[in-house]
């Protein structure tokens, strides 16, 4: 798994084409998993309907009207909140990119399995809702309390091994620590709107800073524990092979993103004239850390300019970029590549790190254009 192939969704012949009427490729029908199409990249918030989505299971039948979310576990008393409660508390909007923790799987090599996404399982929108910090005010955590387990209304049954019988609900959680390092919300609306059935409508969580998997939506149980939560899809799925400490590699739930950086423009196989001044441009992330730099080689990394960051930065949302390519006078294929480095100066490595398995596929990508003279 340590080789990476070009981006082009068709080059690993496994990849679905398919479009839905907004644009998004179609990686499954059911339950819906649609892609972004990258190289169509134009607006710092992405417009919902062409926000990536990530489904286990179908859409439940979750309404306004009969949505209800209970809190349990380790608190003083426990809670069940409508939706007219969670939207009478103080709500806070921020803007927050999501990134699927298997975005980019589609270049691993050999091909690895899960939903083969190419660059487009990322997108950034501007969420709004309650802080989940204050929801647990009116519960009141015991002292004895270590994770919160958020379960969302879906289920089904999982089919890769190793696996628990029947069907379950979609399950993840996050240590209580976690509501001090980022602001997690109980959200409501996405870019303004009510959050649409296939973004968890009515009441998703989101945690700024994490992979996608951990914000749960459909979100009707909150249960607070006094153990690590060791569920499906925080241990045989959404994990990975730490190895720290002189230890032997451990299996540890995906929670952080990394740094990353992906080119919208030119698109894998893009026609490029010779001679010219192209833009070359995309979007780089680094989780809860700012991007300090974007680097861009149109050599195939054997050497490096340095690109503009366009914008002001924003917390948890990604960083759009661009550099001016002065396209070679002779015809042929060059490889470009872009590479981004984050504020703790973590830099995307060159070769996917086999201990991440299908998940976290961070390295440096070449984008193959066609330069024609
Ligand atoms: N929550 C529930 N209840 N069920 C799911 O299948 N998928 C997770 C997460 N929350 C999922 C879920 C994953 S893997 C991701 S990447 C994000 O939702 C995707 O969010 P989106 O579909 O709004 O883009």
């Amino acid at each position: 798994m340590g080789e990476s192939q070009p981006p082009n969704s068709t080059a690993t012949g496994h990849v679905s084409n398919k479009t839905n009427p907004a644009g998004l490729i179609v990686r499954e029908a059911a339950p819906e998993n649609l892609e972004f199409p990258f190289h169509t990249l134009a607006n710092f918030i992405t417009p919902v309907e062409q926000f990536f989505v990530r489904n286990h299971f179908a859409v439940p039948p979750v309404t306004a009207q009969n949505w209800q979310l209970r809190i349990e576990g380790a608190v003083e008393q426990p809670l069940m909140l409508t939706l007219a409660d969670l939207m009478q508390m103080p709500s806070q909007t921020q803007v927050v990119t999501l990134e699927c923790a298997g975005n980019s799987r589609a270049f691993l090599a050999p091909p690895a399995p899960g939903v083969p996404w190419a660059l487009g399982a990322v997108g950034n929108a501007e969420w709004t809702g309650v802080r989940l910090a204050t929801v647990l005010e009116h519960v009141g955590v015991k002292a004895s309390a270590l994770e919160i387990v958020l379960e969302g209304a879906d289920q089904g049954e999982v089919k890769e091994e190793p696996r628990p019988p029947g069907q379950i609900h979609y399950a993840r959680s996050l240590p209580l620590a976690q509501l001090q390092q980022s602001p997690v919300l109980l959200a409501y609306a996405m870019n303004g709107e009510p959050l649409p059935p296939a973004h968890g409508f009515p009441v998703r969580a989101l945690i700024p800073g994490w992979y996608g998997m951990a914000s749960v939506k459909w979100l009707t149980r909150i249960i607070v524990t006094e153990q690590p939560f060791q569920g499906y899809f925080q241990t045989a799925d959404y994990a990975y092979w730490a190895q720290h400490d002189g230890l032997p590699p451990q299996l540890v739930p995906i929670t952080n993103m990394t740094v990353k950086a992906e080119i919208a423009r030119p698109a894998a196989h893009e026609i490029v004239p010779a001679n010219s001044t192209y833009r070359m441009y995309g979007a780089a992330w680094a989780g809860a850390v700012a991007i300090a730099n974007v680097d861009v080689s149109s050599d195939g990394g054997a050497t490096w300019q340095a690109a503009n960051l366009l914008g002001e930065p924003v917390d948890h949302a990604w960083r759009f970029w661009e550099f001016f390519w002065q396209t070679p006078a002779t015809s042929g294929l060059y490889i470009l590549m872009a590479r981004a480095t984050d504020a703790t100066g973590r830099t995307q490595p060159l070769t996917h790190n086999p201990y991440h398995g299908r998940y976290l596929i961070s390295h440096v990508l070449p984008v193959p254009v066609e330069v024609v003279a």
